[in-house]
């Protein structure tokens, strides 16, 4: 692999910015999405400077907004016309009830919604450029989750940032394995990861007891180029070439929870979503 067009979200920081630099130390042409100007310059100057390689670029979005998702994957197709890895990688963990300016709870936007549109938006340009490999970063976390189809908000009960953060990342396994049923023979894949404890920036900011509890745990997390590493192997590895539809730790495939395996809630979840970010962006079961 060298050269291949990879996009990685929420590359200005922890998990993702370490895959970003890994895969531009390999010589691939890397595209990080940011949600700050600066961050994003700061960071891809970072990345020329210990990899040697020029070809390290950023594209900005806040994935809190579905229009400016939107046109992230408008510009992305308009510049290049390729896509051989999509990561997606961004995401948040809210300490408290937070909706977007689309209404929606902010955890469920940022890790799940958001990505849901960037990957169809791209899937042309993905099944294009075949073979090519979509990654969603999901949490061993997702276990203890359960999606409520009619309350994805999670109103109905008393808002825990463990359970949306949860839930989104169930959310992302979930579409992980419909995707990859949706995409079978078109020579894309699209496994997810859980990459680890990793220390970050994850739930930095918070002054609430559970944002503390958490920097504790997250302080006993492993690098984040560990935390990378499994990433970076579904991007490159000839292993994986024709994997799909699998969620990997520590560079094998493990089984995630049951509830991720319902077909039936993982095709409602598409249906549901597909509605939410609009008609003509997503791909169909047929196609
Ligand atoms: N750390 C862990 O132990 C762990 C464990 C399991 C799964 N994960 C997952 O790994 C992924 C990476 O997390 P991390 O640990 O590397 O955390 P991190 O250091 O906080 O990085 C998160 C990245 O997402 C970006 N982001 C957050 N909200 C955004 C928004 N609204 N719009 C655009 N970008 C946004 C951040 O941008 P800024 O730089 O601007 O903040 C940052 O680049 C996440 O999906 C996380 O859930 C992490």
């Amino acid at each position: 692999m060298s050269g291949k067009v990879c996009l990685i979200t929420g590359g200005t920081s922890g998990i993702g910015a370490a895959v970003a630099k890994i895969l531009a130390k390999h010589g691939e042409k890397v595209i990080i999405v940011g949600r700050n100007l600066e961050k994003s310059i700061e960071t891809v100057n970072q990345i020329k400077q210990q990899t040697g390689n020029q070809n390290v670029d950023f594209m900005l979005a806040d994935l809190s907004s579905l229009s400016q998702v939107r046109q992230l994957a408008l510009d992305f197709r308009h510049i290049h016309p390729r896509l051989d890895v999509l990561v997606n990688n961004a995401g948040v963990t809210m300490f408290r009830y937070q909706e977007t300016a689309d209404g929606f709870e902010s955890t469920f936007e940022v890790n799940y919604l958001s990505h849901f549109l960037l990957t169809n938006m791209l899937l042309d340009t993905l099944k294009a450029s075949s073979p090519s490999r979509i990654i969603n970063v999901s949490s061993a976390v997702h276990i203890a989750a359960d999606i409520d189809l009619e309350d994805l908000n999670g109103r109905k009960k008393k808002y825990s940032a463990l359970n949306a953060y949860a839930r989104s990342k169930l959310a992302n396994l979930l579409f992980t394995y419909e995707l990859a049923r949706l995409l079978d023979g078109s020579g894309v894949t699209v496994n997810a990861v859980h990459p680890g404890l990793v220390k970050s920036n994850l739930g930095r900011g918070g002054r609430s007891f559970s944002s503390r509890v958490w920097r504790i745990v997250n302080s006993f997390g492993s690098s984040p180029e560990k935390g990378a590493a499994t990433i970076v192997y579904l991007a490159t590895s000839p292993e994986v070439e024709n994997v799909t539809g699998k969620y990997f730790a520590n560079l094998k495939p493990i089984r995630s929870s049951e509830k991720s395996y319902d077909v039936y809630t993982a095709r409602k979840l598409w249906e549901i979503s597909e509605k939410i970010v609009e008609p003509n962006t997503t791909v169909s079961p047929a196609s």
